[in-house]
């Protein structure tokens, strides 16, 4: 026998009876998307790899260690997205989006790609529901984004389980001042770093703070904090931001410690934490990107933020036992009880698939009892009985499997389907 060749690490197949459960999730970020009015986009799976070099940035662990980068026919070197908000940003500059009205909300709900080390919530290919508001620097907008992520969160009945952490990271200027202490208070520390948080020192001490050795994590607890060197400015927003929030009724706690593993982060930054969920707690991020647009070749445009892990959605949902009901249940199955009569059976089916109404008959050549016992299997809400005698009669029995109730059904051509249909809806 051949070898089977298995999914690859850090890989997941999302398989048919996990369906409804895609499907509920995908319901509700599109609905809550719609009711904060962000319009969806879609980016391809790979970009040039120029483009997370420069966006990301070139020091930090996802450009440095993560991405799946590749040479393509052409000799083009190309990268599976790692993140979404690059490629969005790309594509609004592309095709002038920023230059129409302004603000630009857009979502999406993609799979992304970084080379980790797989566990539980860290996978190599995840999904993401994310969206990136263009055109405001007002601290409403970063007040409206996280809780347009914390809402999702609630209609999943998640949200007591959830802790919103902000911080602010500052402008370019505080960023550089903050830096400039970051270096000065690890290059004290420099003999006990790690070889690797040595080459960050010298190129961007602020990625020593994501370093997971433990000798560089205990360093790193007493390192200065961002608050601590915002301007004035930044500062005013960062409490304006803390205003909105409390105006929307939304918890949240200060958090200095998050700086996110990405560069483009400006002033407000946040995550939602669901500590059920263990070393991978981190259920969404984001923050503010106002440099971003331009350092891209844009204009001069203000954005923000965030992405959902939609597979440690997932596991906190099963964490804390919130079930998903189940809505994929077949309308109608229909049993013919003769094996002559399949092909009557599939005429029946095409005439309630043209209505919309979900239905299956035997592809497998079954006998009357395997057809009943795979309709209940396949929790069939409704089973059609068809026999030679109700052809002749022109009605068959339907029957509810769950109240066991029967009803006639007329099986002439302009009354069958419009029956059926009053009784399934
Ligand atoms: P991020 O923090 O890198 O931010 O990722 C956002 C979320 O994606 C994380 O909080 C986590 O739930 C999920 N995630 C990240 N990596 C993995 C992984 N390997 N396996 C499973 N889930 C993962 C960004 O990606 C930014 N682009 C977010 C953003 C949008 N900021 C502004 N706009």
């Amino acid at each position: 026998m051949k070898e089977k060749i298995r999914a690859q690490r850090g890989t997941k197949d999302i398989l048919p009876n996990e369906e409804y459960k895609w499907n509920f999730l995908k319901k509700v970020f599109e609905s809550t998307a719609k009711s904060y009015n962000f319009k969806i986009i879609k980016t391809p799976v790979f970009e040039a790899t120029e483009l997370f070099n420069r966006s990301v940035g070139e020091t930090t662990d996802i450009v440095q260690k993560e991405m799946y980068t590749f040479k393509d026919k052409g000799g083009r070197s190309l990268t599976l997205r790692p993140e979404g908000t690059a490629g969005v940003v790309r594509a609004i500059l592309e095709h002038g989006l920023c230059n129409f009205m302004l603000p630009l909300k857009v979502y999406y709900l993609d799979t992304f790609y970084r080379y980790e080390k797989p566990q539980s919530g860290r996978y190599r290919e995840f999904f993401q529901f994310g969206c990136e508001l263009f055109g405001s620097n007002l601290s409403e907008a970063d007040a409206e984004v996280m809780h347009f992520a914390f809402k999702i969160l609630d209609e999943l009945s998640l949200a007591n389980y959830i802790e919103l952490k902000v911080n602010s990271v500052g402008c370019s200027r505080c960023k550089k001042k903050y830096f400039h202490a970051l270096h000065e208070y690890f290059e004290l520390k420099k003999s006990a770093l790690c070889q690797m948080c040595l080459e960050r020192l010298q190129k961007n001490p602020a990625r020593i703070l994501d370093c997971k050795s433990q000798q560089c994590e205990n360093i790193s607890l007493n390192a200065p904090i961002t608050l601590d060197y915002l301007c004035n400015e930044c500062y005013q927003h960062f409490e304006s931001v803390k205003d909105k929030l409390k105006n929307l009724k939304l918890k949240y706690t200060v958090d200095p410690k998050i700086v996110r593993g990405l560069d483009y982060y400006t002033r407000t930054v946040f995550e939602l934490v669901d500590n059920s969920l263990g070393a991978q707690k981190t259920v969404c991020g984001g923050g503010r990107y106002d440099n971003l647009v331009k350092e891209m070749g844009g204009r001069d445009l203000p954005a923000l933020g965030f992405g959902l892990g939609v597979n440690r959605l997932l596991l906190a949902l099963e964490n804390h036992n919130i079930k998903i009901k189940k809505d994929d249940n077949l309308d109608l199955y229909i049993i013919n009880v003769q094996e002559d009569l399949r092909s009557c059976a599939v005429v029946f089916c095409r005439v309630l698939r043209e209505n919309f109404i979900s239905c299956e008959c035997d592809l497998l050549g079954r006998s009357l009892k395997a057809q009943l016992k795979y309709a209940d299997r396949i929790c069939a809400r409704f089973v059609l009985v068809l026999g030679s005698e109700e052809l002749e009669k022109k009605e068959a029995d339907l029957k509810n499997l769950k109240t066991r109730e029967i009803k006639k059904i007329s099986l002439k051509k302009y009354e069958f389907a419009t029956q059926i249909i009053k009784i399934l809806k």
